[in-house]
């Protein structure tokens, strides 16, 4: 079981930018975990919490990189909050940007996180739970009627010797993270 919680937020302000957080979402979140002292956002686009990537330069982001290659050391960070655009189709017409390999930029981004670090994972869907992760909970955003919730997937990078837990079919599965194990 994966435990779910409801948060109901005020649209983000109008703005040329599409697909920005609703409001307040990243404070919430940021409170949710706990305060984690090095956040960052592969996909970046305006967020205005932590570090931001993002391949549009008129963003003015921290770094311009590509979310599939970041320019970070392993496990650099205590968050990484994933917000892709939900499609090719919506990367192209909306952003400019090129299509997504999903495996490739999770695996990036879970790469760059501390072990027992957080992964946020925002979308339209229930996104896969990563190698080396657990879920540990699901925020479903409503804005307002008529708009589709968004999901958050939180899941935790396992440290070693941590059982994984909280599976898809809620299942509690006693596997053992030694160095060097595959999850
Ligand atoms: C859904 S928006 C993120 C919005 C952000 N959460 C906010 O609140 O402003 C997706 C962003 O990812 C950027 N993007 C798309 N493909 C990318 C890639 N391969 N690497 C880095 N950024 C990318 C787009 O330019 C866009 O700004």
């Amino acid at each position: 079981m994966i435990p779910t919680l409801t948060w109901t937020l005020p649209r983000p302000p109008r703005s040329k930018y599409k697909g920005g957080f609703p409001l307040y979402f990243e404070q919430n979140l940021y409170q949710y975990l706990g305060y984690p002292a090095d956040v960052l956002h592969p996909f970046g686009g305006r967020a205005e919490i932590g570090v931001r990537c993002d391949l549009d330069a008129t963003l003015e982001p921290d770094y311009v990189c590509d979310a599939h290659e970041l320019p970070f050391e392993d496990e650099a960070f205590d968050c990484v909050v994933l917000d892709p655009p939900y499609s090719d189709e919506e990367a192209r017409q909306l952003y400019g940007t090129p299509p997504l390999r999903p495996g490739a930029y999770t695996k990036e981004a879970v790469r760059v996180l501390k072990r027992g670090g957080w992964l946020a994972v925002y979308g339209d869907r229930e996104p896969r739970r990563p190698t080396y992760c657990n879920h540990h909970s699901r925020i479903l955003v409503v804005l307002r009627p008529g708009h589709r919730p968004r999901v958050c997937m939180i899941f935790q990078k396992r440290k070693f010797g941590m059982p994984h837990y909280g599976s898809e079919s809620g299942e509690c599965m006693e596997i053992e993270l030694t160095e060097g194990s595959a999850a």
